[in-house]
């Protein structure tokens, strides 16, 4: 069988196509497209490979999955199995970690929004830190750690430098006065991590080695200044898992243990907070093509609505009906929504023979498509999971109506 899209668990044997142990063909079965589909398996094992080589570069090593990149109950449930933290930016998204029973010292929880509420329950709760964006929500948390007598772990999130970048501090003087002031008379907070979130969609290594010494430079501002941080957090951005190859990976993790070495920083732990790579190529849309024309241009029942290029997902697109054919012939892909701006890729290459009908995979669809999906007034499509050759529908829009996180209250 051949690999498609990079994924062993998407495979084809002549024109047949095998999402994990389950034939397409039966999937359009239980269900009128556009339908999405979560691999488990898949999951699973880019959470073990990105473990395996962080703990192998590193002495200790934490994964904190950013719960935004896709906070589907049952995937959440499948991450937190495997032992892995969440990294959370809003109260609905700290409700439904309690719900999955993630442990407190494994959540991590901040933005550059953080409500009365959300410091509120993060505290009374216990999470292991608070990520503060900007020096004026220290003192809030301080007060309310000081009314609940507690002391919270905060992590500083730094300022990534890049042009127009407005989330995270600086470190310029007067904020590292500020800092070291709020160190020495807050008695309840504690300044534990530092975090830089450099970018989404990271290719290239420089990027990561970017990250790795604006935080070195970070580390030593801050104990010059007499805070003395003790973990460093790398933030995500890494690509799909398909997309970047193991190798590439360990390398990525090795120039960064390598920079804090040179660096002399001394540190307890370095946490990393994976979205994409995680869940990306893991997620996986079943379209159908329902115009064609002359110039070829196919028009799908998917459109940006809940497959948004906002995500920033490395989309691929193959006719599954037709699955044995060659795709070499340049083809534009149309969405649904009825603007001519619902364009899901302009040349890309198809096979040749399209009729209407056909059934279209798109791939690498798991991280923000949903997130990021609008209430344009179509269906949401129905949502699988499919582990070896089991499957079941893990929402309805009939009967769920709504896959919002305003459905986990507290
Ligand atoms: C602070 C932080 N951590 C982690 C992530 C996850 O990023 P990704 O899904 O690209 O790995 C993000 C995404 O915006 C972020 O802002």
């Amino acid at each position: 069988m051949k690999k498609i899209s990079g994924n062993q668990y998407i495979k084809k044997k002549g024109n047949i196509l095998y999402l994990d142990g389950i034939e397409m063909a039966h999937i359009s079965k239980y269900s009128d497209t556009p339908i999405m589909i979560f691999l488990e398996a898949r999951i699973r094992d880019n959470i073990r490979n990105f473990k395996n080589l962080i703990e192998k570069e590193f002495k200790k090593a934490s994964i904190f999955y950013s719960f935004k990149a896709n906070y589907l109950y049952e995937i959440c449930e499948i991450i937190k199995s495997e032992g892995i933290g969440a990294e959370l930016i809003s109260l609905s998204e700290l409700n439904l970690a309690h719900r999955l029973k993630f442990p407190p010292n494994k959540i991590l929880a901040g933005g550059p929004y953080l409500d009365k509420k959300f410091i509120e329950q993060s505290i009374i709760n216990e999470i292991e830190e608070i990520v503060v964006y900007s020096i004026s929500d220290i003192n809030r948390i301080n007060s309310i750690a000081k009314k609940y007598n507690k002391i919270q772990n905060l992590c500083l999130r730094i300022n990534s430098q890049k042009y127009d970048s407005r989330l995270g501090m600086n470190l310029f003087k007067h904020e590292l006065n500020q800092i070291r002031l709020y160190n020495e008379r807050c008695k309840n907070i504690q300044f534990t991590t530092i975090l830089s979130h450099y970018s989404t969609q990271m290719n290239n290594i420089n990027q990561f080695t970017k990250n790795a010494e604006l935080l070195t430079e970070a580390f030593k501002k801050l104990q010059n200044s007499g805070v003395k941080i003790k973990n460093i957090n790398f933030g995500g951005g890494f690509p799909e898992a398909a997309i970047m190859p193991q190798s590439q990976l360990k390398l990525i993790f090795s120039k960064i243990h390598n920079i804090l070495k040179d660096q002399g920083i001394e540190y307890e732990e370095i946490y990393f907070e994976p979205g994409r790579f995680l869940v990306g190529d893991a997620g996986i849309f079943i379209a159908e093509i329902i115009k064609k024309t002359e110039d070829r241009w196919i028009f799908l029942n998917i459109g940006n609505n809940i497959c948004p290029k906002f995500s920033k997902s490395s989309f691929r697109f193959y006719n599954a009906s037709k699955i044995d054919q060659s795709h070499k012939y340049k083809t534009s892909i149309a969405g649904i929504i009825p603007t001519d701006q619902d364009v899901l890729a302009k040349n890309y290459f198809f096979n040749d023979n399209i009729e209407v009908g056909d059934k279209v995979l798109i791939t690498n669809a798991g991280a923000y498509t949903l997130t990021f999906s609008n209430r344009f007034p179509y269906e949401l499509p129905s949502i699988f999971l499919i582990n070896e050759d089991t499957i079941h529908k893990i929402f309805d829009p009939r009967k769920d109506h709504d896959f919002s996180l305003k459905l986990f209250p507290a």
